[in-house]
């Protein structure tokens, strides 16, 4: 596996000593530097349900991502008092796993040259701060305003201003809209960097605003938990942090999973009541976080014309699509869902990117109070989908793969659009569009 063999140090699977009794660490910014990847690749059904007592059962081993088969691996980070226990215990379940030592060593960090983007201008192919977000946006808003208007939706709950990124060549034809949201989860940076590349290309290559703007309007909210999103720039402790930021009311502790917080079947499966759960608490209310409500009131209001919603993610390389609250039951349009996601997978994988594994949301695992089925359920947008980007490095997808990366998931992109113009867009507009 290319990102295990970059990696210097192994750890043999018999190394180490009887692991210790958590202990209170202080959040160092080496807190990652000492954990171990896992990488499970389960075969049975008894395996699954290790795994998943494993991220229920408040422990300090965080499951970073589920697999369901499918050559697909589970990831495990495990810290370092928990790693010989975590050894005997997938030795006794025979699992199959490679090993990733040192993890948190890899961590890249954020800015190393903050000054290079003022000599340079702004490169859309580095992470960047949500201010240098702001700044890019704002920026190609006055540059091109016959094509982007901004509309401002609020503030998070530390008072970032958020703001919706809406491209059109005509606002007034009342075109259908994709609505693209990205970065819902603090810590996986290669989302938001994919919707700007999407505002980016649209804008500033010819070609794609000819053909990829024509009859459908884009709408781009680039960042939607910006708080959560600077909090994993602040140290490489904080680096994999996933809810929002906003304080408990009930508990001392932090933050939302804003993709358990929309109000359609929420809370019905997949979440967390603990507020202190690291991952999937759903928040005590749905709509408690002012983030939530900001896009669920971008698709209200737009409820009569989004006819694609997507929102980005990382990691893992899947294309899922409603319900995901349940494995038990599909859309009856789920053949539409499940095609057009085929056909955005080949095209991806026509110019040279990975192919997406294509299924619902639920069959992946349930989770309720995602913004998918949100979308679908309650905005009645008839296409919707999460996007889970790319695979092979976790959350922290290398800054120097973006280059080759974007341009590769853009075309997934444009076959959104021909696909939503053919089906949506006036005749005219269809006739003309290749
Ligand atoms: N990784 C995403 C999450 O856990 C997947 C969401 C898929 N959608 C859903 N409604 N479960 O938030
Ligand atoms: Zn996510």
């Amino acid at each position: 596996m290319r990102s295990l063999s970059s990696s210097a140090d192994y750890t043999s699977p018999l190394r180490g000593i009887i692991g210790l009794s958590p202990v209170g660490c202080g959040e160092s910014n080496e807190k990652y530097d000492n954990y171990t990847l896992f990488r499970i690749y389960p075969t049975e059904e008894s395996q699954f349900e290790i795994i998943k007592l494993l991220q229920t059962s408040n422990d300090s081993i965080e499951v970073l991502k589920k697999s369901r088969g499918y050559n697909d691996s589970t990831d495990v980070l495990v810290p370092p008092d928990r790693l010989q226990s975590f050894e005997d215990l997938a030795k006794e379940n025979h699992f199959k796993y490679d090993l990733k030592s040192q993890y948190g060593r890899s961590f890249e960090s954020p800015e190393r040259a903050p000054r290079r983007r003022v000599l340079r201008g702004f490169n859309i192919y580095e992470y960047h701060s949500f201010a240098a977000i702001q700044e890019y946006i704002e920026t190609m808003a006055s540059k091109h305003p016959e094509l982007i208007k901004l509309q401002t939706l609020g503030s998070s709950y530390q008072g970032r201003k958020m703001k919706l990124v809406k491209i059109s060549q005509n606002p007034h034809a009342g075109n259908p809209i994709i609505f693209i949201d990205a970065g819902i989860h603090a810590r996986e940076w290669v989302a938001p960097a994919m919707a700007l590349y999407l505002i980016h290309r649209l804008v500033m290559d010819p070609e794609a605003r000819k053909r990829d703007l024509r009859g459908v309007d884009w709408y781009v909210l680039p960042v939607v938990n910006p708080d959560g999103y600077e909090f994993t720039r602040s140290s490489k402790a904080n680096r994999l942090w996933r809810k929002t930021r906003s304080k408990s009311p009930i508990s001392n502790c932090y933050g939302v999973d804003g993709n358990r917080n929309y109000g359609y079947q929420w809370a019905v499966s997949g979440v967390s009541n603990n507020p202190c759960d690291m991952e999937t608490y759903a928040g005590n209310k749905p709509f408690s976080e002012p983030e939530t409500q900001m896009v669920r009131d971008v698709m209200l209001s737009n409820a009569d014309r989004i006819k694609l919603y997507v929102s980005l993610h990382a990691y893992g390389q899947y294309l899922v699509y409603p319900w995901g609250y349940t494995a038990e039951l599909l859309p009856k349009q789920w053949r539409k869902l499940d095609s057009l996601a085929r056909k955005v997978s080949l095209a991806v994988q026509n110019s040279g990117g990975q192919p997406f594994k294509v299924m619902s949301a639920g069959q992946w695992y349930p989770a309720a109070g995602g913004s998918d089925d949100f979308a679908f359920g309650a905005a009645h947008v008839p296409y919707s989908y999460t996007m889970e980007l790319t695979d092979g490095y976790e959350f922290v997808f290398p800054e120097n793969r973006l280059r080759n990366t974007l341009p590769q998931l853009y075309e997934g992109f444009r076959a959104f659009a021909s696909e939503i113009r053919n089906e949506f867009s006036n005749k005219r507009l269809r006739d003309h569009a290749s």
